[in-house]
């Protein structure tokens, strides 16, 4: 062998180390560009890839084995049984039906459930301690979906939610006022989608609140003008699935990012789908985007962000828009 352990080393203790292991399920646009970042960010020491087509496996895990030389090591396992997923710290699921031109979320629903019923339990047998983060859409309801079917507490089943609408929306302020996005704080909740809520009020650039800003300066902020903004967040999805097919890029780093406050107890503040039972005046159990605290043990609380009475109304009709489509799951 090339080497040899020196004098009184013995051989190799590998389970000395703390291996850090990411599932991804569902080897298409979403899951792949969710492996490129994770990988590319050096944020796991194993990913694990599943999917149904084992020839599309093979050759995804190929190809991004192939650029070891360029990107910080990490051991990428692919297999259609669930076996090579085994005490995984994050499973994200981006498996199931993608919308075509024009289709709502929401009309996903029944395909991608009966996906669910055969992932989630696979992945609770291989990975009963891991945090479930879902993304296939529609992305609220789904995550319901998964809490229901894995057992798990509600801590450990997160959904990507507004976290990446809430981009969407400060990369279009931040455009708007030519400053970084990072600078523009702002959250994006409810729905990920058509009945997603901007938070208006708590918006703050470096610090400074917005609209109370403006108004000081006697500016007059059009309500036309905000809701074009936020219209244009919910448009934006659609227009990138009308002119490429799919979304798959931003999706992929918005996942990198929950990961890595996960996994590293970050304890950053994410609007991510949880559920919003006793929050705002919500009586359901539905799942829907607030501000998290998230680190390593999950969700580790919902951030107390004032809302006024317009946006509380606007995000219980959102509550209300998805726990009538959770009744209606056959689960
Ligand atoms: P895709 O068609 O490119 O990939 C889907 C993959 O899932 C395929 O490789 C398919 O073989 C696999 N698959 C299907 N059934 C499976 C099963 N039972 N078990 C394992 N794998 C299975 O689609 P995509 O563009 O990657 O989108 C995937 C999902 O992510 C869609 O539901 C899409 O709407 C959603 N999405 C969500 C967000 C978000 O913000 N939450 C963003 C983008 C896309
Ligand atoms: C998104 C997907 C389609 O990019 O949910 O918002």
């Amino acid at each position: 062998t090339m080497f040899q352990p020196v004098l009184d080393a013995g051989p190799p203790d590998h389970s000395a180390r703390r291996v850090s292991k990411v599932t991804v399920v569902g080897v298409g646009n979403v899951g792949m560009a969710c492996a490129q970042t994770i990988i590319t960010q050096d944020l796991a020491d194993q990913i694990a890839l599943v999917d149904i087509s084992a020839n599309k496996l093979r050759g995804e895990m190929l190809d991004l084995q192939h650029a070891a030389a360029f990107l910080p090591r990490a051991d990428i396992v692919a297999d259609t049984d669930y076996a090579i997923t085994a005490h995984s710290d994050i499973c994200i699921v981006t498996a199931g039906a993608r919308q075509r031109e024009g289709e709502s979320r929401l009309a996903l629903v029944e395909r991608n459930v009966s996906f669910f019923k055969q992932i989630i339990p696979e992945l609770v047998k291989y990975s009963p301690n891991a945090i479930l983060l879902i993304i296939s859409n529609p992305v609220d309801a789904l995550t319901f979906v998964a809490w229901k079917l894995s057992g798990f507490p509600s801590n450990r089943v997160i959904g990507s939610g507004t976290n990446l609408d809430s981009s969407r929306f400060r990369w279009l302020m931040a455009n708007r006022l030519q400053v970084n996005a990072h600078n523009v704080h702002g959250y994006i909740v409810g729905e990920h989608g058509d009945t997603s809520v901007p938070l208006w009020s708590s918006v703050n650039v470096g610090g400074v609140p917005m609209i109370q800003f403006l108004q000081d300066k006697g500016i007059l902020v059009e309500k036309d003008t905000l809701e074009e903004l936020h219209r244009m967040v919910v448009d934006g999805a659609y227009e990138v699935i009308k002119l490429k097919g799919y979304t798959s890029w931003a999706i992929g780093y918005s996942a990198a990012s929950l990961v890595k406050s996960l996994l590293r107890d970050q304890r950053r503040i994410h609007p991510v789908s949880v559920c919003a039972k006793g929050f705002h005046g919500i009586e359901d159990e539905v799942f829907l985007s607030l501000p998290a605290e998230l680190g390593r043990s999950g969700i580790i609380g919902i951030l107390n962000i004032p809302l006024t009475e317009e946006e509380t109304q606007k995000l219980q009709a959102s509550a209300k828009a998805l726990a009538e489509i959770q009744r209606k799951l056959d689960i």
